[in-house]
């Protein structure tokens, strides 16, 4: 049984926070954010807007182009880590949301991975015949994370949600393969201290101290970011008997233009095979992807039987990448 992809979505909140408007807030500059990121603005939700809206949204707008019935979803699988609520799971309030009544829904934690894990469970569930359709969505609201006072990270990150609809099918249109790894040794390079059971929301410490916000050792992940990008790219090109030369797009996961340079030079990729909406979004965490796949989608970027690779790279550190036949 194969897998495809009949439908993307993606939803984004409405305000737009330039770094015209962070140079008034910390002490930055639109040349750095500019110079070192490549990101210019990034969205943030208002009052009022969960990360449940948006991946609502952006599930009703893949849904809609797959032609699927909301009833027909047997598993929505969400990527995130800035859930509505530390429980019960965004997922659910998703399913409850857009009324797919008939399905299993859970969240999934592996940070800037979280949608590549999704599709790689959702792979394994259609393959195995005991799904048919289900919903993998990324939707973030880090916006409600990052310590506005720290230069270091909040002009890295931005709000947003994009989700796929996979069906399963007999045609060549498919998943090819997809790959996925952790590397917990370097769990503390990027991570948020404070909420859980170590530091909880309880204490009054975990906020007179700060450790409720993400924390994150900017050049270390880089390093570990680009290396661990082109592994899991050569992973999938190895498994399915192809090189760099037969890949249409690469849509990488979007923290760091430098970051995403780095890695196709690595693999030998021109530009012009290369998506990227950073400069637009920031970092959006697990809806990165499947945010840019949508806009590549409806830009008709994607052509029939092209090769396209997804890979991404998160805290955890989780890494991992899917090769589709579009
Ligand atoms: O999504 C999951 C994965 N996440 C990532 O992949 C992010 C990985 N890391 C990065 O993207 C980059 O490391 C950063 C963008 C976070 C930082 O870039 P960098 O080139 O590694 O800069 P740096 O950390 O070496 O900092 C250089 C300087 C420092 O000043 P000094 O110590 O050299 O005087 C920082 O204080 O830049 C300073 N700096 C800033 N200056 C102006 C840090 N943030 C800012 C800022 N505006 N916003």
């Amino acid at each position: 049984m194969n897998v495809r992809i009949t439908g993307t979505g993606s939803s984004l909140p409405g305000k737009i926070l330039t770094n015209a408007e962070l140079e008034t807030l910390i002490d930055t500059t639109d040349e750095w954010i500019t110079t070192r990121t490549g990101i210019k603005e990034r969205r943030i939700a208002a009052d009022g807007e969960y990360t449940s809206t948006f991946a609502a949204e952006a599930a009703r707008r893949a849904l809609a182009m797959a032609g699927v019935e909301p009833e027909e979803i047997d598993l929505i699988i969400l990527g995130t880590v800035t859930p509505d609520f530390p429980f019960p799971s965004t997922a659910c309030i998703v399913q409850d949301l857009i009324g797919a009544t008939n399905a299993t829904a859970f969240d999934l934690s592996a940070a800037c991975s979280g949608f590549i894990f999704g599709l790689s469970i959702a792979e394994k569930y259609i393959r195995s015949g005991a799904a048919k359709k289900i919903l993998v969505i990324g939707s973030e609201i880090l916006s409600r994370i990052v310590d506005w006072q720290d230069r270091n990270t909040c002009v890295l990150f931005g709000d947003g949600a994009g989700a796929v609809v996979l069906e399963a099918s007999e045609g060549d249109h498919s998943l090819l393969s997809t790959h996925t790894f952790s590397n917990g040794t370097y769990w503390n390079l990027l991570y948020q201290p404070g909420s859980g059971s170590r530091n909880p929301a309880t204490d009054s410490r975990t906020i007179d101290e700060r450790r409720i916000y993400l924390t994150m050792e900017g050049n270390d992940v880089f390093k570990h970011a680009v290396r661990a990008m082109e592994e899991a790219a050569v992973k999938a090109l190895d498994a399915n008997g192809l090189t760099t030369s037969d890949i249409s797009l690469l849509i990488p996961h979007q923290a760091n233009q430098r970051i995403i340079d780095a890695t196709a030079k690595r693999l030998g990729l021109d530009s012009g095979r290369l998506f990227t909406n950073l400069h637009r979004y920031g970092n959006t965490s697990s809806a990165s992807i499947p945010i840019a796949l949508d806009e590549a989608n409806r830009q008709g970027v994607l052509k029939p039987d092209s090769k396209l690779m997804l890979v991404a790279f998160g805290g955890g550190f989780t890494y991992g990448s899917a090769l589709i036949n579009w």
